[in-house]
């Protein structure tokens, strides 16, 4: 059971040796630094669920004690799995993971963790992902935040309005958006980047994963890393400030990424220093792959080129591997800095140059992502050029990669180009918090398979912003015969069964009520410039100074 060891970029020691010497220094997190004995009755919370590279098989399960616990466990089944612990610096709980993967596809399952031999949650659901060929539904935004103002937040004046738009304005819009996309059901969640907005501020991560347990605990949000996951001090989401400085520093350890590292249990990428930031899962018949843009964009300068290209020749590999598959229908990217958008941010040079010919090379259908803070879709997109521009939001060619914008998952944000957007823009909407729903069914019936989208406002109750737009294929990619394998009776017998249920009855977890509420609460804006890339040479000259860097923590961390 289980993949070895969780975060094998080494240094777990040298963390907790620097947890208790910047501990209370930083100040980070809600807890008071102590040393608590190990105890049976210290509570659990935060949980929430992951799916494996192979969803219909794996899940990792995870969350967090204020203490030190004995034996943390998730019982699943009739079984108890070990969960690993995990620290980082400047944060004094516990993270507990525990791998799962032998579990049954497309099957319910009921599951609690705790630990020292009791049982210390409630119960929650999970559902394993269904074989290849059967329709499922996700929900996706980006940018989300906590319903606490963030004071980072840039502000644009609206003339067409009157008014001053901000990330978290009105508030209360990050849990009313979470609300919305509970309310549809999904399969699971995926949340492209700048999840939390911490920037450093430990107990900000805190409140987010408790706003997010209730769902979270049976459908998981799975996500990718945004610029504001990188947690520098002096830099604010990885960019340099001029007057402040910042954004190279690596204050929580590589790179900046210790949170969401050490918070999340995500799939393997076999990647040794690396791993969790970048990975692939497979749902139904779906390849999902998500992306660290901070890698390769020409923006957010703290974390160029840090893969030093192992991230690019992975994608490619996976890529490739998904391309070839026959249980493949379709194939989604999630990444955070965008190849297309006509906000402020707008379309990333080199995100671009790191994926425009993989994608079509491979035929990636739909890429999600997040940064500029609306919601935005592409026409049919070869690179640069427009394939096929729908009208009717009908789409019937079967090459072409559709791109979302979906930054509007906590607040908005009117940025420049967004009165009229690019040619590749089939659809734009700067005002409005809201979720995107994807739909995939594998098998029309018609010779043809489908992704079905639509964007829903999140203040208006989930009223559409646009809905019913088709991605409708060919199926030709797919051998259906491949797909009716039959569980292998000798692995059965060690198969996580879902009977056995001694936990009692189910019940709902607390936590997670949207607090509704509409209001001004608007704040000066911060006045910062962005350093922004411009071209190859830049882009190649922060690569080549960020490697060097690299290379130094990675010795360092060793
Ligand atoms: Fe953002
Ligand atoms: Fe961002």
């Amino acid at each position: 059971m289980g993949h070895g060891p969780h975060r094998p970029y080494v240094s777990r020691r040298q963390f907790v040796q620097r947890t208790a010497a910047v501990g209370i220094a930083a100040g980070a997190g809600p807890f008071l630094w102590q040393q608590p004995g190990y105890s049976a009755a210290t509570p659990v919370e935060q949980i929430h669920g992951q799916l494996g590279q192979d969803a219909s098989r794996e899940a990792a399960f995870s969350w967090m004690t204020p203490g030190p616990v004995r034996r943390p466990f998730v019982q699943i089944g009739g079984e108890r799995v070990r969960a690993e612990t995990m620290q980082y610096a400047g944060y004094p709980g516990y993270f507990h993971h525990a791998r799962v993967d032998r579990l049954l596809p497309d099957t319910r399952y009921r599951y609690a963790v705790g630990h020292q031999g009791e049982v210390r949650s409630t119960k929650a659901v999970w559902r394993t992902g269904p074989r290849p060929g059967k329709a499922f539904t996700f929900t996706a935004f980006g940018d989300q935040g906590t319903d606490v103002p963030d004071p980072t937040n840039i502000q644009d004046f609206d003339p067409l309005t009157l008014q001053t738009i901000t990330h978290q304005q009105p508030p209360f819009q990050a849990s009313l958006n979470r609300d919305l996309a509970y309310s549809m059901n999904p399969a699971f969640h995926v949340i492209v980047g700048d999840t939390s907005y911490a920037n450093g501020d430990q107990a900000i991560w805190d409140e987010w994963f408790r706003g997010i347990e209730k769902m979270a605990r049976t459908m998981p949000w799975m996500p990718c890393l945004g610029n504001h996951e990188i947690e520098a001090a002096g830099g604010l989401g990885g960019f340099t400030i001029p007057g402040l400085g910042g954004g190279d520093d690596d204050s929580w350890g590589p790179l900046g990424y210790d949170s969401y590292r050490t918070r999340f249990a995500l799939p393997e990428n076999d990647d040794k220093d690396w791993e969790g930031n970048w990975y692939r899962f497979r749902y139904g018949s779906v390849e999902f792959i998500s992306i660290d843009n901070n890698d390769v964009n020409t923006e957010v300068t703290a974390n160029i080129g840090y893969s030093e290209g192992r991230q690019e020749r992975w994608v490619k590999r996976t890529l490739r591997r998904a391309a070839k598959d026959p249980d493949v229908d379709f194939i989604i990217v999630l990444m955070h800095q965008a190849a297309f958008s006509s906000g402020l941010h707008g379309s990333d040079p080199g995100v671009r140059k790191a994926w425009f010919r993989l994608f079509a090379k491979y035929g990636v259908d739909l890429v999600i992502q997040g940064h500029d803070h609306h919601y935005e879709r592409t026409h049919l997109m070869e690179r640069a050029k427009v394939v096929e521009s729908a009208e009717d939001g009908h789409y019937t060619s079967d090459v072409g990669t559709m791109y979302i914008v979906s930054g509007n998952g906590g607040g908005v944000q009117r940025g420049e180009g967004l009165f009229g957007g690019g040619d590749f823009t089939a659809s734009i909407q700067a005002m409005e918090v809201g979720t995107v729903k994807v739909e995939v069914v594998p098998d029309t019936g018609r010779g043809t398979k489908r992704l079905v989208l639509g964007e829903y406002s999140a203040t208006r109750g989930g009223a559409p912003i646009e809905e019913g737009i088709v991605i409708e294929r060919s199926l030709d990619r797919g051998e259906r015969s491949s797909r009716a394998t039959e569980e292998p009776e000798a692995a059965a017998s060690r198969l996580v069964l879902p009977s056995e249920d001694p936990v009692g009855p189910l019940h709902e977890t607390t936590g997670g009520v949207a607090a509704l509420g509409m209001g001004a609460a608007s704040t000066a804006a911060p006045g910062t410039t962005w350093t922004r890339g411009s071209g190859d040479e830049e882009v190649t000259e922060l690569r080549e100074q960020r490697r060097s860097d690299v290379r130094r923590v990675l010795r360092d961390q060793r």
